[in-house]
């Protein structure tokens, strides 16, 4: 059962950051901005500088052990996720060593109330903060970004589309890439002919079963020559029945 239909509250993001300003950011813009405006889902940002108390307002501190960098004070960040504890949805750590974020992921973030994002900078948060609020952390790839702020609006972007009402019908298809294991088949549209090139005739037939068998021969080969990882689970879940075509 999705959220569509309830009577609750909407889907809400609560971002703990050091740079508030960045959001909405480009979650402002299109259909999730517009979702925005429509009440469909909340943004509300928890300034993690407001929490510090010393005269400088200082948020972080050299490393224990020494080295390079600093690192966000368990005292200042762990009472900005105290004052986060109201709202909904589980805490979520944007970090490099985080479990990678996927669709999967974001279908499962859809479901909830809401979620918590924890944005980290500079070396990153005292571990002990990580360890109290239980935060699960979730990595958008493997490399490093120079805070979790962006990697927040990658995963509010692939949540928030998920939402009921956000795009339409866009979204909610069993088509898009990694629904059932497999890449998007290939797109086209008008006109029919461009620089010598033309639309595989299949699909200018008007003929409703041949173009669904078509699309997703073209998925499985695309999924065949790009992601091997995806092509062995989707061939796995086709051999025990986990495929509804095929
Ligand atoms: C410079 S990074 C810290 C990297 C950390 N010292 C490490 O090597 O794992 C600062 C912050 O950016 C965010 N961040 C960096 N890369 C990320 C990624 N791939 N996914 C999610 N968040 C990331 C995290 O919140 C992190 O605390």
């Amino acid at each position: 059962m999705t959220r569509a239909g309830t009577d609750r509250q909407p889907w809400t993001a609560t971002v703990l950051t050091l740079f508030p300003e960045a959001f909405p950011g480009l979650l402002g813009s299109s259909l999730a901005g517009k979702g925005l405006e429509r009440d469909l889902w909340r943004l509300e940002t928890l300034d993690i500088r407001g929490f510090a108390r010393d005269k400088h307002r200082s948020v972080d501190d050299t490393p224990f052990g020494g080295g390079a960098g600093m690192v966000m004070r368990p005292d200042v960040v762990g009472a900005a996720v105290e004052a986060s504890a109201e709202s909904p949805g589980p805490l979520v750590y944007l970090s490099p060593r985080g479990r990678t974020f996927d669709q999967a992921m974001a279908r499962e973030f859809a479901e909830e109330p809401g979620l918590r994002l924890l944005c980290g900078r500079y070396e990153g948060i005292d571990e002990r903060v990580l360890e109290a609020s239980g935060a699960r952390e979730v990595s958008i790839g493997d490399y490093v970004l120079s805070g979790g702020e962006v990697a927040a609006q990658v995963v509010l972007d692939a949540v928030v589309r998920l939402l009921p009402g956000v795009m339409g019908n866009e979204a909610s298809g069993g088509d898009e890439s990694f629904e059932g294991d497999l890449l998007e088949y290939p797109h086209y549209t008008r006109p029919a002919e461009w620089q010598g090139r033309s639309v595989p005739e299949v699909l200018l037939s008007g003929h409703h079963e041949r173009v669904r068998q078509w699309r997703r021969a073209r998925a499985e080969d695309i999924t065949e020559r790009r992601r091997p990882d995806l092509w062995h689970r989707y061939l796995e879940r086709r051999r025990t029945g986990g495929n509804e075509e095929g």
